[in-house]
């Protein structure tokens, strides 16, 4: 499942052009969706899906709520491209599964990503289904010599060294702040840092003091890598976050954070996000 994936430059440009021959969109704006996010996908006007297992050199998804298929079609007015459904470093995938479809996505004329993810809250004034705009992140495994861009550079998709202090674009943060004021939702939206953990097991409640301590706001499994990526290529990023649960931080806590929770809370918030979403790609 997980063999014969390349991450070259020639490699992708062969996958570049099977899309190509799948649909006459050219996508200016990627969007991934999270855990239970998926249905935002059925936003897009005019859809084309194309199933991860059709695509010659590209990975497959595995999790429950998380589909695979890439759909193009329009959304706020703009030519975009959805993967609906996503890959974990959890689930085994060596760091092509991340890599492919991020520079996909460049080679295809992407210039700006949105991403979304399901995110346990360590923050205490995060409620269960607040929104957390991403502002910067803390990457574990990237600190740990498990940096997705790990491994030969290939100086055509970007510089061996990247700055990550702009990670997450201002303007478009500052956009979607607007939007969400204008549609009056601040009291559910808020910004902070997003730390990045291997799982696929949930924090314990010692890790997740940890994590509080060093300045994290939400916890998840995803999302950096795809940043990263992104950031390499050029491309411009807004990421956030879903408050799927409430991080336990305490031993004595009888509440257990579990997937079922977690897409539970992420569709009650589907609709809200996909109208954040094309609102903010209408102004990119
Ligand atoms: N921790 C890590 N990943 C997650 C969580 C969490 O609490 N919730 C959703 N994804």
């Amino acid at each position: 499942r997980f063999k014969g994936l390349c991450c070259s430059y020639e490699a992708i440009q062969k996958t570049a052009e099977f899309i190509r021959s799948r649909t006459t969109l050219n996508p200016t704006v990627g969007i991934i969706c999270g855990s239970g996010l998926g249905k935002l996908a059925s936003a897009v006007k005019n859809p084309q899906l194309i199933k991860y297992e059709d695509i010659p050199n590209f990975p497959r998804t595995n999790v429950v709520g998380h589909e695979g298929n890439l759909i193009f079609g329009t959304l706020g007015g703009k030519s975009v491209m959805v993967m609906q459904g996503r890959f974990h470093l959890y689930e085994g995938y060596g760091n092509e599964a991340i890599i492919i479809p991020i520079r996909l996505m460049k080679i295809l004329g992407v210039e700006t990503i949105l991403v979304s993810n399901a995110a346990g809250g360590l923050n205490r004034n995060l409620k269960l289904g607040d929104l957390v705009i991403i502002r910067d992140h803390i990457s574990f495994p990237g600190l740990a010599l498990k940096n997705v861009l790990i491994g030969p550079n290939d100086e055509r998709f970007g510089t061996r060294f990247v700055a990550t202090s702009d990670a997450y674009d201002v303007k478009l943060r500052r956009a979607f702040q607007r939007i969400v004021q204008q549609q009056g939702h601040s009291n559910i939206v808020h910004e902070g840092v997003y730390v990045h953990v291997g799982g696929p097991t949930y924090e314990s409640p010692a890790e997740n003091r940890m994590l509080m301590l060093m300045g994290a706001d939400v916890v998840g499994m995803s999302t950096v890598p795809e940043v990263i990526v992104a950031r390499h290529a050029g491309i411009r990023v807004f990421a956030i976050s879903l408050v799927t649960n409430v991080s336990v931080l305490s031993e004595e806590t009888t509440e257990k954070a579990n997937h079922q929770e977690v897409l539970d809370v992420a569709t009650t918030r589907t609709e809200l996000l996909s109208n954040l979403f094309t609102e903010l790609i209408k102004q990119t």
